[in-house]
């Protein structure tokens, strides 16, 4: 008699959080989301950060924003890296912050990419801000 096939390993749901520079906004994306993720149970999700530029490309977040997340409990722990082809691939989901975002996620998406590109305000009660504002300067 031969061995019963495992079953397959589940599909891990995977989540990219995309802005400008990864320091600020999807680092925040990223923490939070992990956190909902892991306050609701066991059940794995892959949740990965970065930035459509690579101007602050292995940094951690912006010590202003890790402040504000950690005044909230949450721990930003990223280092800033910019998106590369793979990504349009390996996640399910791709969560842009705004709409610059979004348009320079588009055009950096290879033309077999499998992954959903949204804005995160698609996700948000109506009425709510399309954009999440770029925080850098103020
Ligand atoms: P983020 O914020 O896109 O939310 O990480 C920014 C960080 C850096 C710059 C712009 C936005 N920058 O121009 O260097």
């Amino acid at each position: 008699m031969t061995a019963a096939t495992p079953p397959p390993e589940p599909l891990t749901p995977s989540v990219l959080f995309v802005c400008l520079g990864n320091i600020c906004r999807s680092p925040t994306g990223e923490a939070v989301f992990r956190a909902y993720a892991e306050a609701e149970g066991p059940t794995p999700v892959r949740v990965d950060s970065a930035g459509t530029s690579g101007y602050h490309a292995g940094e951690p977040a912006d010590a202003r924003m890790r402040q504000a997340g950690a005044r909230r409990g949450y721990s930003l722990e990223s280092r800033s890296r910019q998106t590369v082809a793979d990504d349009f691939h390996s996640f399910d989901l791709i969560v842009a912050m705004d709409r610059n975002n979004l348009r320079d996620l588009r055009s950096q998406a290879p033309s077999d990419a499998t992954a959903e590109v949204r804005l995160l305000s698609d996700f948000l009660e109506p009425g709510a801000p399309v954009d999440v504002p770029d925080p850098y300067y103020g």
